[in-house]
């Protein structure tokens, strides 16, 4: 369920920066050559993205849910020549389609896959990262939330998509709408993080992280 209105959200997307023409066209084979398209960021949070890696200047950016590549690709573009992003994920044949892209990229050689569960993989990563966006399973989030705070460079950036979860996490009926909803909370009461959340398309926290707690 789309909680901001569709034409709102086209309006945004035709103000905001566009797609490369690569990222379109990434975004048109994830729709023929998958069946879960909707998963994608999509131009507009993509273009989110963007605005905060280039405003922030992050030099290397964590990703938790590859899938075909598309807001890795988006990201990559954003970074400067000598960036780095590493983008997890546990579907080797979506991860793929992603590759297939990324080497068709001038961006692509920034962009580093891991496969295997998020959780797993995150304690085998070194160093500290200046930007992290989460979207991967969303049962995790909590999980997510605590193992990559403490990543995260001071100043840096944590980026949290469907934090709305379709308005499900607004009234938790579920196990999966608790675990965003209590992730949104913990966000909220961290004072390791100042946090914004976005009303865009299924919601977006950004947080900043302050200090140690
Ligand atoms: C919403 S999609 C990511 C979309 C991508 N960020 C984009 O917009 O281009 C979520 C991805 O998380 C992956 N995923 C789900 N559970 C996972 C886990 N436990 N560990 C790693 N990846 C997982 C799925 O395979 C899927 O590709």
């Amino acid at each position: 369920m789309p909680l901001v209105d569709n034409d709102v959200d086209l309006y945004c997307e035709r103000h905001s920066h566009q797609p490369s023409d690569l990222l379109n066209e990434l975004f048109v084979a994830t729709h023929q050559r998958t069946e879960w398209a909707i998963m994608l960021v999509g131009p507009l949070e993509a273009s989110v993205l963007r605005m905060l890696i280039q405003t922030s200047g992050a030099k290397r950016v964590l990703e938790l849910g590859t899938f075909t590549g598309y807001s890795a690709l988006a990201m990559a573009e954003a970074l400067p020549a000598d960036g780095q992003l590493i983008t997890l994920d546990m579907d080797a044949e979506t991860t793929a389609i992603g590759k297939e892209f990324w080497a068709r990229s001038p961006h692509g050689h920034k962009i580093e896959s891991k496969l295997g569960p998020a959780l797993e993989t995150l304690t085998e990563l070194e160093g500290q990262f200046d930007l992290i966006f989460i979207d991967a399973d969303k049962h995790n989030y909590p999980h997510y939330w605590e193992a990559c705070v403490p990543m995260l460079n001071p100043g840096g950036l944590i980026v949290v998509d469907n934090v709305f979860l379709g308005g499900r996490s607004l009234n938790p009926e579920s196990e999966v709408a608790a675990a965003v909803d209590g992730m949104n909370r913990r966000a909220h009461e961290d004072t390791r993080v100042e946090c914004t959340m976005l009303s865009v398309r299924d919601g977006m926290l950004v947080g900043r992280r302050v200090h140690d707690a």
